[in-house]
């Protein structure tokens, strides 16, 4: 008898131990610990997010930019720097370092970041360079020419709730250096003309006379230029000493038409085929 109790003894012991444990177990899983205040839940989660989204963007870079061949370290850089997601709507977030435009609101577009890339590295923007963007849109690529050392940029956006937006959120990461204006860029912006560098990110049929006539000698204007709706050819000119441009074809492009007043107006000589 006595050497049964010495065996069921602390059998009996260790049956009791892990009810008593696997009960508190239970009562603690039916009455979880009361969740703590939002502010805090939310920092773990958003600090996991934006790492995310920090190592989608230098995919971005990688994939899609570098591999097209676009070595420039400065315009590199400038893509891997600005956080692309804060462009877009809330909801579209985790697409924004995706290979494509997207929709921003108004009928308009965020363009493709490659294009973005591509664009800026056309623009050849050396340090004390001023730049004019035409289309300021969510005012993205605005940030990325104010990333570039040593450039002022001035941008111009048609349609006044997306101005509005872009200057608010271009003033909300510390870009103080964009200029941003709400108006028909097709006149430019003559008070602060002449301009190393012109960025028009809508697409006229023809190149803006007045834009033409703002550019600096030297300077470089990157225009996407067709018929509204369809594709268009992405022009570079660069203006010589005697103000003449000479033109070169970068390929095909589809951008959102240019739209105000100025673009219905007669143009004059037709610059490009
Ligand atoms: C493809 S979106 C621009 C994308 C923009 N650069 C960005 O980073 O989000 C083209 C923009 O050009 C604007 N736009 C069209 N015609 C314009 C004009 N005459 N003057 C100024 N902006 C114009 C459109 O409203 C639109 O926001």
């Amino acid at each position: 008898m006595r050497r049964n109790w010495l065996i069921v003894g602390p059998a009996l012991i260790l049956v009791v131990a892990i009810a008593v444990v696997g009960s508190v177990i239970l009562i603690s899983l039916r009455n979880p610990a009361p969740s703590p205040e939002p502010s805090t839940a939310t920092a773990p989660t958003s600090a996991v997010t934006t790492t995310g989204l920090a190592a989608q963007r230098e995919r971005m870079v990688i994939d899609t930019i570098e591999r097209r061949g676009i070595t420039d370290q400065d315009v590199l850089q400038a893509m891997r720097t600005v956080p692309r997601h804060l462009f877009v709507p809330e909801a579209d977030e985790a697409r924004a370092y995706g290979d494509y435009p997207m929709p921003i609101g108004f009928g308009q577009t965020i363009s493709q970041p490659y294009i973005v890339a591509l664009m800026t590295r056309l623009l050849n923007l050396q340090p004390g360079d001023k730049v004019l963007e035409i289309g300021t849109g969510s005012g993205y690529q605005a940030a990325v020419l104010a990333e570039i050392p040593g450039v002022e940029v001035y941008t111009i956006e048609v349609i006044p709730e997306l101005a509005e937006r872009a200057r608010a959120q271009l003033a909300s990461l510390g870009h103080t250096h964009v200029h941003c204006r709400q108006d028909d860029g097709y006149y430019g912006w003559p008070e602060q003309a002449p301009f190393d560098a012109i960025i028009v990110t809508a697409a006229p049929d023809h190149v803006p006379q007045p834009l033409i006539d703002q550019l600096a000698v030297d300077g470089t204007m990157v225009i996407p230029v067709g018929p509204p709706g369809g594709y268009q050819t992405l022009w570079r000119f660069v203006k010589d000493a005697d103000g003449e441009l000479k033109a070169y074809n970068e390929g095909g492009v589809a951008f959102v038409p240019f739209t105000g007043e100025g673009i219905r107006q007669p143009s004059g000589e037709a610059l490009v085929p």
